[in-house]
């Protein structure tokens, strides 16, 4: 993964990237994810972005308490992590690597090629109010905590 680094304090309390295991195969490759071994928590729930238009972006929020796991399981995108101090930008591109968000964090996905499958597993089912929606929120939340 590609990191493009700016300056300020350092996400990597909030977002961690993770390799996961890769078999080999000629018949193809295969990876796989146990909850609370290679990631944190138990997932509650699956969802995954698709057919993304050229120049579309989604996220544009951070949450109060979800984690999640970010991968490209096709094609590639780019990932803007803040903590409220510091911002960064990751590119996804392999399907055995994977981004954590483990605690507040905005995000916001752009840059999609064609093609591109973004598969998240989620901490939590879906709760809007776990959501923080405006940036001006986001970061007094961040720079509370
Ligand atoms: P949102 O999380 O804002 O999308 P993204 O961050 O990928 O751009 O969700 C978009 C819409 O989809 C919103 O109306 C809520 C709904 N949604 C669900 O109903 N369940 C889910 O698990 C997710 C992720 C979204």
């Amino acid at each position: 993964m590609k990191e493009i680094k700016k300056s300020g304090t350092s996400l990597s309390d909030a977002v961690e990237l993770i390799d996961l295991e890769r078999l080999s195969d000629p018949r193809g490759n295969l990876t796989f994810i146990e909850g609370g071994r290679h990631i944190p928590f138990d997932v509650q729930r699956v969802y995954y972005l698709y057919d993304v238009p050229a120049g579309e972006a989604r996220g544009g929020h951070a949450h109060h308490n979800l984690q999640q796991l970010i991968i490209a399981v096709a094609g590639s995108f780019d990932v803007i992590l803040d903590n409220g101090f510091e911002r960064k930008t990751v590119t996804c591109n392999r399907p055995f690597q994977g981004i954590l968000m483990k605690s507040l964090v905005w995000r916001e996905l752009n840059n999609f090629s064609s093609g591109a499958v973004c598969l998240v597993l989620a901490s939590m089912k879906y709760e809007e109010s776990d959501y923080i929606r405006n940036y001006e929120d986001f970061i007094s939340v961040a720079r509370k905590g």
